[in-house]
């Protein structure tokens, strides 16, 4: 069986290293096939909910020409077809909807607008129709509710849910592993790790984060957590143990009395660590890595992500 991704336009690189990072995460290697906003694998894992930059997931039904509706499939009860234009050209939305539903009825299944029991998607891309049949919906509003304003302690440094949930299946971390966030201020990304089942650890310099960070975490129901006070620079001897993954947001500007010193124990830090670390950072190099992605804040703000 083939299923068909429909990544967030607004990244899609992003979007395609996310769903890559998450397949590895769920221990599945094989390669994915991207053409636009839709990727397509043999896969199906479960835990699809963790993906922050794709909409939805369907299972692939035909391929078909927008000129020649033929179809082998049949719902067996109630349907729902919904037409997503991904091409440049305009599409009658409603007309082909209504062509693809008479070519699917059948006289044991009825087309259901309010409340079907399968949702046909036809995604029209620029060779022709993908058919599939929706088995994942992703409610990305619910990202929304963790955004800085909704969360007990908040502060501006706090990295919006969307990235840090991206961070974090970059970062290929499965539930039941550990992951550092070594600079956790508000526990951003710590709160997406721990609603994927990650056991998460935080360290920061500021009294007042780790406090808040705890609040924060506990207000999303995340019971197994290890957040401390600290320098990155004794974050080792801190935990005193082995982690899988390193994600975080190095401090800049005010965030830090020294932000350099913190920059180069952090990397210090990275020397020693064989696992996957992902961050981000205000400047396109740090050290000796170079960013892998540039993400667009506002106007005057770009921020980089690397993945090492
Ligand atoms: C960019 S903020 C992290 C924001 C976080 N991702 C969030 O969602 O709230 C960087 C954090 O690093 C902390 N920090 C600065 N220098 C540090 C150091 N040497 N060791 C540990 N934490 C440090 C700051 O207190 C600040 O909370």
């Amino acid at each position: 069986m083939t299923y068909l991704y429909l990544l967030a336009g607004e990244n899609l690189e992003l979007a395609e290293a996310e769903l890559r990072g998450f397949l590895r995460s769920q221990g599945i290697e094989e390669e994915l096939q991207r053409e636009g906003r839709i990727a397509e694998t043999e896969s199906h894992p479960d835990r699809l909910k963790r993906l922050a930059l794709t909409h939805e997931i369907a299972e692939k039904i035909a391929e078909i020409d927008l000129e020649n509706i033929e179809v082998d499939y049949r719902p067996e009860n109630s349907f729902a077809v919904r037409v997503e234009n991904l091409r440049e050209e305009n599409v009658e939305s409603k007309d082909l909807e209504r062509e693809i539903g008479q070519e699917l009825k059948t006289e044991s299944n009825s087309v259901d607008l309010e409340d079907p029991g399968e949702i046909i998607k036809a995604y029209v891309t620029e060779d022709g129709i993908l058919l599939g049949r929706i088995v994942e919906d992703i409610d990305r509003g619910l990202f929304q509710k963790r955004v800085n304003q909704e969360r007990p302690f908040s502060s501006p440094i706090s990295l919006d849910p969307v990235l840090a949930r991206t961070m974090v299946n970059l970062s290929e971390v499965s539930a039941g592993e550990r992951l550092l966030d070594p600079f956790c201020g508000t526990g951003g990304i710590l709160i997406e790790a721990g609603l994927c089942g990650v056991d998460v650890y935080g360290l920061d310099i500021q009294e007042e984060m780790v406090d808040g960070a705890k609040e924060n975490l506990r207000e999303y129901g995340i019971l197994s957590y290890s957040i401390l006070q600290g320098d990155v620079d004794n974050a080792e001897e801190i935990f005193n143990g082995s982690f899988d993954a390193v994600v975080t947001d190095l401090p800049y500007g005010k965030a830090s009395k020294k932000p350099e010193d913190a920059i180069d124990s952090f990397i210090n830090l990275l020397e020693e660590f064989d696992g996957k670390a992902v961050f981000m950072y205000n400047e396109e190099e740090v050290g000796p890595y170079s960013a892998d992605y540039e993400i667009y804040v506002h106007k005057s703000l770009t921020r980089y992500l690397y993945v090492v």
